[in-house]
């Protein structure tokens, strides 16, 4: 039988987890893009080299998403903490103001982020009320721009003090 938790509180306990907070992008064949806030990324595995990230299954752009073939997971830096509300609000464009490029598959790439994966989609593994998908690095790149880090509900400005 499934434990009965409270949901809030078993949120906060997720929540204690320190995360990075990526924006997710795909383009649908019809040219329309989707882009999403999402913290549940990680790497997974060098050999393939493939990345993860869960896809809440009620979310709007959920049914679009999956069908995609490609998608970009963009590692934000502290620089761009601006991108972590717009890319989960419901503004009409959530790309509006944000300075792109085009990666592989025609999927939009945000410029100037602390880590960028473009990704091949690999696998999907159902995981209750999220989907994981898997994707596999087909290109990458990185730069020294300290993370945006996410934790309890908020922002940390990073690196904190340093540890005596
Ligand atoms: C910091 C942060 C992290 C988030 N992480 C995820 C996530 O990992 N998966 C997810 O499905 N939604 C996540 N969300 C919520 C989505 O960004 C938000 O629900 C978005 O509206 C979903 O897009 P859609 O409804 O247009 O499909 C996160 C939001 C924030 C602010």
């Amino acid at each position: 039988m499934e434990p009965c938790f409270d949901a809030r509180d078993l949120r906060k306990a997720f929540g204690r987890f320190a995360t990075g907070v990526t924006v997710v992008t795909t383009v649908l064949p019809d040219g329309q893009r989707i882009g999403l806030t999402a913290n549940s990324f990680t790497s997974v595995s060098m050999s393939p080299p493939l990345v993860s990230w869960n896809y809440r299954r009620e979310a709007l752009g959920f049914a679009a998403f999956v069908q995609a073939q490609h998608f970009a997971v963009h590692v934000l830096g502290q620089h761009q903490l601006h991108l972590s509300p717009q890319f989960a609000s419901s503004v009409p464009d959530r790309f509006h103001g944000v300075d792109l490029e085009t990666g592989l598959g025609g999927v939009p790439l945000i410029k100037d982020c602390a880590a960028t994966f473009e990704c091949r989609q690999w696998a999907t593994v159902e995981a209750g009320d999220h989907v994981i998908l898997l994707g596999e690095v087909l290109r990458y790149m990185h730069s020294e721009a300290p993370p945006l880090v996410f934790h309890a509900g908020g922002y940390l400005q990073w690196p904190q003090a340093q540890c005596a």
